[in-house]
């Protein structure tokens, strides 16, 4: 199964594994950790699912569409390239090792 590396803002890291199949959003929620609020469930109309991905995975995810650009305009202290809604992230066996970032608060 995939390991996914998710950070804290206080830089305490969990690493758990994600069935592929599930959402990058769904393993954090999943594995109770905190920083990830996914309000919506993740129907991408929430925002409060954002974190920053490790600038080493950016090219190795699916690409942003239009509906998760749209919404990412309303998270906190987005980072040009970083930030992503992970309710939008499929986990494969390709992201094992994925490493994220939660940020200091979702709104
Ligand atoms: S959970 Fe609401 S946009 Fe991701």
């Amino acid at each position: 199964m995939p390991k996914i590396t998710y950070v804290e803002h206080s830089g305490k890291e969990h690493v758990v594994e994600v069935a592929s199949g599930l959402t990058v959003m769904e393993g954090a929620r999943d594995n109770g950790i905190p920083g990830i609020d996914a309000d919506c469930g993740g129907a991408c109309a929430c925002s409060t699912c954002h974190a920053y991905m490790d600038p080493d995975w950016v090219e190795k995810l699916p690409p942003v569409d239009a509906m998760e650009e749209d919404m990412l305009d309303f998270a906190y202290e987005t980072k040009p390239g970083l930030s992503r809604l992970t309710c939008q992230i499929k986990v494969t066996d390709d992201l094992d090792g994925l490493i994220v970032k939660l940020p200091e608060k979702q709104i």
